[in-house]
């Protein structure tokens, strides 16, 4: 056979070079991106995709928001990190924006979810210590089967997923799991007097978008008052609008004790991570007992607080709440079309599109394929799942566009 020289392209050479160079935990769709406005991002080929990942719901402004990278730009050119041995001009501003905004007595900074999970897991023990009179190195925390908090070894701890937990051990102690939405296997759970919070997502995420029956959040938050226990809300994905409400609690009307929030804190600018809680449990941590570099540098500060303007300004949350209703009808639609489209479910816009893999072995993995071919991207999980989670920004034309580029690829698929 003659030697072929095939010129490489830039997206394999991209892809080549992270394989070469790069740790082998992840495993993305062969797309390489290069550019990202609103809703949509471009590749290295000059390709347009709709977004409809949106960094794991860390982009819910859009990519590149102009008020969040002028923000960014502005400062950066005059302070970005003081560490927090010296007081700073923004963090205090941004501390009451975001204690105002989602109405705690006070926030704690931090940049990573994990590090916002591992920070409610401390304040938590604290809090049990002090102030429930926990003995001593014996406060448990309960957590639901399906969970993602995050990668650290205390949060993988708290996992159930064999590939996160794997060959990690040995675990953190004090974790109790329960099945997720079930309130008798919670309060059961409860009943042990030393739990001192329970640590839940208010929909599970990265499990395939796993919506709990109405009136769950509200009788877990009850079941936890009543034996003094912290409830704790993991709303690192679900937060700032994404399910059509600010937080995905506020469909319930329940405020958790404490309040985990990442990701769109910073509209996917920088990571921006933070705890809320009222006095009476934040007040437990002291001076030098927990922190962090980067938290509440004065860089993420602003961009923190541009990115909560833009929630606000641009009513995302109704866009959301308005748009995903829209978006379940037509994917509703598809169920009915194709008998291997099992369901559709989901909050606002937050989405999952659940599939049968096809007898020939195809998985949804080849349907995300199709879609980014046809000029949308969205990540499958568990082999039969995707995620429809386009920036909140989307508009209802953009997204009705979408609904044909999904409806033709999946019939492309069948
Ligand atoms: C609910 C939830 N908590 C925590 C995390 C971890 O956030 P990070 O990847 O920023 O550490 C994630 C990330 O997907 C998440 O979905």
């Amino acid at each position: 056979m003659p030697a072929t020289h095939h010129k490489e392209t830039r997206s394999q050479h991209a892809i080549q070079l992270e394989d070469r160079f790069g740790a082998h935990n992840y495993h993305p769709l062969p797309v390489v991106l290069e550019r990202g406005e609103g809703v949509f991002l471009w590749d290295v080929e000059g390709k347009r995709y709709y977004d409809f990942l949106s960094a794991y719901s860390a982009v819910n402004q859009g990519h590149c928001h102009p008020h969040i990278i002028g923000a960014l730009t502005k400062q950066a050119g005059k302070l970005t990190l003081t560490s927090r041995a010296f007081f700073n001009d923004v963090l205090g501003v941004y501390e009451e924006h975001v204690a105002k905004f989602f109405g705690y007595d006070k926030v704690l900074p931090m940049n990573t979810g994990a590090e916002a999970v591992e920070t409610a897991l401390k304040l938590a023990r604290k809090w049990g210590y002090k102030k429930k009179g926990i003995p001593r190195d014996q406060a448990r925390i309960v957590v639901c089967a399906g969970n993602f908090h995050g990668r650290t070894i205390s949060i993988i701890s708290a996992s159930t997923d064999p590939d996160a937990r794997g060959d990690y051990g040995p675990y953190t102690p004090g974790i109790d799991v329960i099945p997720y939405d079930n309130i008798p296997a919670l309060q059961r759970a409860l009943e042990h007097p030393h739990v001192a919070a329970f640590l839940v997502e208010p929909i599970q995420g990265e499990a395939g978008v796993m919506v709990p029956r109405t009136g769950y959040l509200k009788e877990a938050y009850e079941a936890c008052k009543a034996r003094n226990v912290l409830f704790m809300a993991d709303e690192v994905q679900t937060g700032i609008a994404r399910t059509g409400k600010l937080l995905a609690c506020d469909h319930e009307g329940v405020r958790p004790d404490v309040l985990i929030l990442g990701k769109a804190l910073s509209g996917g600018v920088l990571p921006v991570s933070a705890v809320l809680a009222d006095d009476d449990v934040m007040l437990t941590i002291k001076p030098g007992e927990h922190g962090s570099t980067f938290g509440g540098n004065p860089l993420a500060c602003r961009v923190g607080i541009a990115a909560l303007e833009v929630v606000k300004d641009e009513k995302l949350a109704d866009n959301a709440e308005h748009l995903g209703s829209v978006f379940r009808a037509e994917m509703q639609k598809l169920v009915k079309e194709f008998d291997f489209v099992k369901l559709v479910r989901g909050k606002g816009l937050l989405n999952a599109v659940v599939i049968e893999p096809r007898n020939d072995g195809r998985t949804a993995w080849d349907l995300c394929l199709i879609l980014a071919q046809n000029g949308l991207l969205a990540k499958p999980t568990h082999g039969d799942i995707i995620r429809l989670a386009p920036p909140l920004v989307i508009n209802e034309e953009q997204l009705m566009a979408c609904c044909r580029i999904i409806h033709d690829s999946v019939k492309a698929f069948a």
